[in-house]
């Protein structure tokens, strides 16, 4: 089973960014985890990180033929990425969202997700947990179908 797991824009700056919010632990930490993560449930994980719109679709749509599920963070752009979204439509696999904080406790503009809806579900506010259970979840959904 392979899992690409996507990380959206300043989510290269974890560890620096707002550490009350994202924690002191960098997104190279979360990704060895990620992967050590992976080597124990075996799934094999690719992580890719980017602050470009374009380069995350085109991340999603290259993952068609590669991967049988994505776990995304989309950051900022989940708020308002029609693009990503249909991105996300147009492939044929999971896709899970997933974010670090709670973005329910947060601004106002942090509620509304426009990717949320072509994803199979949310995993909010647990940290860097959430991508784990995120990867389990997709385990279990993509069942028997092993590329
Ligand atoms: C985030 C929440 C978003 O609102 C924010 O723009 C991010 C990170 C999270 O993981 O909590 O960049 O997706």
């Amino acid at each position: 089973m392979k899992f690409l797991v996507i990380n959206g824009p300043n989510l290269n700056r974890l560890g620096l960014r707002e550490p009350a919010i994202y924690g002191s632990k960098t997104l190279t930490d979360l990704e060895m985890d990620l992967l050590a993560f992976g080597e124990v449930e075996q799934i094999e994980v690719t992580c890719f990180q980017s602050n470009h719109e374009g380069d995350i679709i085109d991340a999603i749509h290259e993952a068609e033929d590669q991967f049988d599920g994505i776990v995304l963070n989309p950051g900022a752009f989940t708020h308002y990425s029609y693009a990503i979204r249909d991105a996300i439509a147009s492939v044929s696999f999971p896709v899970i969202e997933v974010h670090i904080s709670n973005v329910h406790a947060r601004e106002e503009f942090r509620h509304t997700s426009v990717t949320a809806p072509v994803t199979i579900g949310q995993i909010i506010g647990l940290g860097f947990k959430g991508y784990e259970l995120a990867m389990l979840a997709l385990k279990e959904r993509v069942g028997g179908i092993k590329r």
